[in-house]
């Protein structure tokens, strides 16, 4: 089955675009008014590399925009189901923070939401590369672009944008990404190929598997996690989520946010950085910066930390790391650190 057929199987009455159907793209955006009704399709690009979502880029006579559709399984895995409605997600938390001009700087402005076919219109970026190239060796992110970084998520977290009670709750977005993170990678038979990725790395990750007092300590993170609290978070801070263009850093792509622990996007944060190599000086400067809402519980943001370093290098979620197998053995042994002594000190050894 392709999977246009397979959309239409799900959800019948939406649109399915794709870069080889521009005549329905074209009828999408003049519906919309996403563009002028003279206009016409001059190109259709892949803005860069996504993950969850099908996105593109799609230049008119007069304009160029992104477009973002949210499909009921997950871009880079089909195989895995996801809820088509986390773009109503993303388009909450876009219109929530369209009326603060801090914003402006930062995340792109939002044209237009198509509930009925799971599509939103974003401000066109221009060409911009994400910051995952900060896992490769000898590239780093610049201070000005760590303070951008650490000054939106503060500024984020210690607003008073969005209301609680009517914010999406993000629930079945949060259970999956609950399932990728505090529960699959530390299954002894989760049925990961770990060796694939990296030769050794699944004898390195079974110690940390069978350690049932770590996996203890997870639990309730991941209960945590799975909670509503009084924070509107980005919920996936990391280099996949900032853009890097020309006028500096830009912040996309949020639509695992909701009302939680403010904690988890600063854990989130600091271990990609620590797993990117980036100097202690550095990760010093943006604890540092980093604006405590009230209640920060630094315990939660250890453990968020560490939960997300070992993720990401033995669950399924991969990134492009440039890390061999005894740099990667040595900060899972900090992850275990982090989240069992809830301190700070091994993110600096
Ligand atoms: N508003 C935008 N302007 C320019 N490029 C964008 C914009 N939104 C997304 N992109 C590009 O498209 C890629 C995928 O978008 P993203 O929102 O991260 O999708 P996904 O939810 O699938 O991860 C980004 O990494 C970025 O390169
Ligand atoms: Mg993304």
């Amino acid at each position: 089955m392709s999977p246009k057929e397979n959309f239409k199987r799900f959800l019948p009455e939406s649109v399915y675009i794709d870069f080889d159907h521009q005549e329905e793209l074209l009828e999408l955006l003049y519906q919309n008014s996403w563009i002028p009704a003279s206009d016409k399709i001059v190109s259709v690009e892949k803005p860069g590399e996504g993950n969850m979502n099908f996105v593109l880029r799609v230049k008119t006579n007069s304009t160029s925009i992104v477009i973002k559709q949210s499909r009921p399984w997950v871009e880079k895995y089909p195989q895995i189901p996801a809820p088509e409605n986390r773009i109503a997600v993303e388009a909450t938390f876009y219109q929530e923070i369209s009326n603060d001009n801090f914003f402006h700087r930062y995340c792109p402005a939002i044209i237009g939401f198509d509930k009925k076919n799971y599509v939103l219109a974003l401000e066109d970026l221009g060409e911009a590369t994400d910051c995952t190239f900060v896992y490769k060796k000898n590239s780093t992110l610049e201070d000005k672009d760590l303070e951008s970084l650490v000054g939106f998520i503060s500024h984020l977290h210690n607003s008073s944008i969005g209301y609680r009670k009517t914010f999406p709750e993000n629930a079945e977005l949060k259970i999956l990404n609950h399932t990728h993170i505090f529960k699959y990678p530390f299954q002894e038979d989760n049925g990961f190929t770990l060796d694939a990725i990296q030769p050794g790395l699944q004898a390195a990750s079974i110690p940390y598997k069978k350690n049932s007092i770590l996996k203890e300590n997870i639990v309730p993170l991941g209960d945590v996690y799975l909670q509503t609290h009084q924070t509107l978070i980005h919920g996936d801070f990391y280099p996949g989520s900032w853009l890097r263009g020309k006028t500096g850093i830009k912040i996309i792509d949020p639509e695992f946010s909701h009302f939680g622990r403010a904690e988890f996007d600063l854990g989130v944060m600091m271990a990609h950085l620590k797993m990117a190599q980036v100097e202690s000086r550095a990760l010093t400067n943006v604890l540092e910066l980093y604006g405590r809402p009230q209640g920060f519980d630094n315990q939660l943001f250890c453990g968020f930390c560490g939960v997300e370093i070992m993720r990401r290098i033995i669950g399924l979620a991969q990134l492009p790391f440039d890390l061999n197998l005894k740099e990667k053995s040595a900060l899972l042994e900090l992850a275990r650190q982090l989240i069992i002594t809830k301190k700070e000190t091994p993110l600096f050894k």
